[in-house]
């Protein structure tokens, strides 16, 4: 008998299968031979949430949440954080490998080409309502985009797929930019391609009158946050674009799903509820009642708890780094002061301990948001920023797997056998 397999018996019937093992892996078809009668469906896997099952095969993050490792296409989060740019982590994600200058330079012109909008977004975006949420506009004006390129249906073209990923990477900056002057009914201000990928962004948000004064400190922070989000791997919202792609869409669509699960509470939108905690325990001494009340199961401890990090988030270490650099320029705040004591509590509570609950990406992202002057509702839509590098690269290696297919899960089906249809008037 080989080696690298598995004998399962079925203590139904006595009878014993071999599943070969790959990578520490068995192939949940595989136990569908494994049944009592002939034409019974099969055995399956149960699995609520993807707990402990490998949807895909991928070569672009590697995380040992155990150890506290995250790395790039091999590049560890630490040295690609302190060193390279966005758009330089964007390419690695995107191709595979560093850009040498000349590849860097024609990804930085491919994306500065195509950074304005078609001026019917602006009508589309205005049909929001002024208190409209950011993330509620974005995955519906990225959504739309896709009514604005036909052509990014074509999803079997390589070079297509390519510029299309370019388009996204060059509009996202510039739709979340326009969707934050909207609620503040501010005229927007349109891309300037003579700066870069961040310097650009912050410009749209914050130039008035056609002048900002950009701070370099807040702007390399900015970045570096852009970086540590760019990928984690099959996280709700990646495998959500991976999902929706699977159907063949275009990509604006899938990435447009993505934002929609990024924007939920317990995901992406965890940054803005660590804002909201803050605000609800208001000081210091209301602390001790809170950490008791999360303890009694009333709410959790947002920004805490991650379910791959059972050691620490390598990027909230390195978050913490930028938010020094960050206060440094802009001053303390009370928040940040019930933050640090609200971090120190819970890493000595016993709870939390048994847990393995230590400060997530977005325990500090939030309030370095708020530092540097975006509004709370807002901060995701950074965090979507930086992640759709991530995207579009799953989306680009999900494309050429031949091993993936439309995703579509099966299920244990719990309701009623088949029963006749009741008349109104006997229900
Ligand atoms: N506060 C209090 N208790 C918690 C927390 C928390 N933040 N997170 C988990 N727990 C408890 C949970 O109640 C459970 O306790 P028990 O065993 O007694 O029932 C235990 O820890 C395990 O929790 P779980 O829900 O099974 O863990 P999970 O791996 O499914 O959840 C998580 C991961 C991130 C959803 C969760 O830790 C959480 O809700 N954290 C707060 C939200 C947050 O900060 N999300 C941002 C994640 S990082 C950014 C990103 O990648 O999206």
């Amino acid at each position: 008998m080989a080696s690298d397999t598995l004998t399962i018996t079925d203590n139904r019937t006595g009878k014993a299968y071999d599943v070969p093992i790959t990578d520490d892996t068995i192939r949940a078809i595989d136990l569908r031979q494994i049944k009592v009668k002939d034409d019974d469906f099969g055995m399956m896997t149960y699995d609520p949430a993807f707990m402990n099952t490998a949807a895909c095969r991928s070569a672009i993050t590697y995380i040992d949440g155990d150890r506290g490792i995250l790395r790039y296409r091999g590049y560890p989060i630490e040295q690609i954080a302190d060193k390279a740019t966005f758009l330089e982590v964007a390419y690695l994600l995107n191709e595979g490998e560093l850009p040498n200058r000349a590849q860097l330079d024609k990804w930085t012109n491919d994306i500065r080409f195509h950074t304005y909008v078609h001026t019917n977004l602006i009508k589309f975006l205005e049909g929001y309502r002024y208190d409209a949420h950011p993330m509620g506009m974005l995955l519906g004006i990225v959504g739309g985009l896709s009514t604005f390129y036909p052509d990014a249906k074509d999803i079997e073209d390589k070079q297509n797929r390519y510029i299309q990923r370019v388009r996204l990477m060059a509009k996202l900056p510039t739709l979340a930019a326009f969707l934050f002057r909207h609620s503040r009914g501010l005229p927007y201000e349109f891309p300037r391609n003579d700066l870069g990928y961040v310097g650009n962004y912050v410009n749209m948000m914050f130039s008035i009158g056609g002048k900002h004064e950009p701070n370099p400190v807040l702007q390399r922070a900015l970045e570096i946050l852009l970086i540590l989000h760019a990928d984690h791997e099959q996280n709700c919202s990646t495998s959500a674009v991976r999902a929706v792609g699977s159907s063949g869409v275009d990509p604006f669509s899938a990435v447009s799903a993505g934002i929609a699960a990024l924007y939920g509470p317990l995901h992406g939108g965890a940054n803005e509820a660590v804002l909201r905690m803050l605000d609800e325990i208001g000081t210091k001494d209301k602390i001790p009642a809170f950490i008791e009340s999360v303890k009694q199961g009333h709410g959790r401890l947002m920004g805490f708890g991650h379910r791959v990090y059972k050691s620490y988030d390598p990027r909230a270490k390195l978050i913490k780094k930028v938010a020094d650099d960050v206060f440094a320029q802009t001053g303390l705040n009370n928040k940040l002061e019930i933050a640090l004591e609200l971090e120190r509590i819970a890493l000595s509570d016993e709870y939390f301990i048994k847990r393995k609950l230590y400060p997530n990406v977005d325990f500090y992202s939030g309030l370095i948001y708020q530092a540097m002057g975006y509004p709370t509702d807002y901060f995701t839509v950074i965090f979507a920023l930086g992640r759709l590098p991530g995207w579009l690269a799953q989306w680009e290696e999900m494309i050429g797997d031949k091993e993936q297919k439309i995703a579509r899960p099966r299920q244990i089906y719990t309701g009623h056998d088949e029963r006749p249809y009741v008349p109104m008037e006997k229900r």
